[in-house]
């Protein structure tokens, strides 16, 4: 039986993936990402606020084959970033990075940005193609969810946790208008 908090009860429609779920999901691409980048360092970049549930599970599962595959080991270092965005017109909208280190620091690195939701994906094409200024050697992208949405820009992700349906998702750490980030259902 799935238990959902008494104060959200009555806002949601369904729980579409236990955090169980999740956290299975998580481990899987814990592995694929370590088998990938293992033995070069890799820049681990949270999207904020959104992302900061599955950036923790995530890079705490890169660290166990970490500790458990020999002579293999990927060197992690994670970073936050929050993104502004502004949408005067649909296609000059800008994506401004606020917070995080200094984004020089990614010049010649693997970086790893780790997001909640992918939806348009605009976002993230434009995400990338800021952080691209700053020379990294290569970036991929990592997203707990990818909507199916005939919005799309046709963007993929590197790693995928769900495909999901063209619905408002929230809780673990997804909002509406700041609410829902606390719920989580297992
Ligand atoms: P995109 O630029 O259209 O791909 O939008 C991606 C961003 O919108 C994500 O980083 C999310 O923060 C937000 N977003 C899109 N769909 C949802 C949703 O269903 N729930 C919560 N946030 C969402
Ligand atoms: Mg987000």
């Amino acid at each position: 039986m799935l238990s959902i908090p008494v104060h959200y009860r009555d806002d949601l429609e369904s729980v579409m993936i236990p955090y169980g779920l999740i956290l299975d999901r998580t481990e899987a691409l814990a592995t694929q990402i370590f088998n990938d980048f293992g033995n070069e360092p890799l820049v681990c970049l949270c999207v904020l606020k959104g992302g900061y549930r599955f950036f923790s599970d995530l890079t705490k599962r890169i660290q166990s084959p970490n500790r458990t595959n020999g002579n293999k080991s990927l060197p992690m270092m994670l970073d936050f970033i929050r993104l502004k965005s502004y949408h005067n017109t649909e296609s000059s909208g800008q994506v401004e990075i606020i917070g995080g280190d200094d984004l020089n620091n990614l010049r010649g690195k693997n970086v790893l940005i780790v997001e909640d939701m992918i939806d348009t994906g605009r976002t993230m094409v434009k995400l990338i193609s800021r952080l691209k200024e700053f020379a990294p050697k290569q970036v991929k992208t990592c997203t707990l969810l990818v909507k199916r949405t005939s919005l799309s820009n046709g963007f993929e992700p590197d790693y995928t946790g769900f495909s999901i349906p063209e619905k408002f998702i929230v809780g673990y750490a997804l909002d509406l208008n700041e609410h829902f980030r606390d719920l989580e259902v297992s």
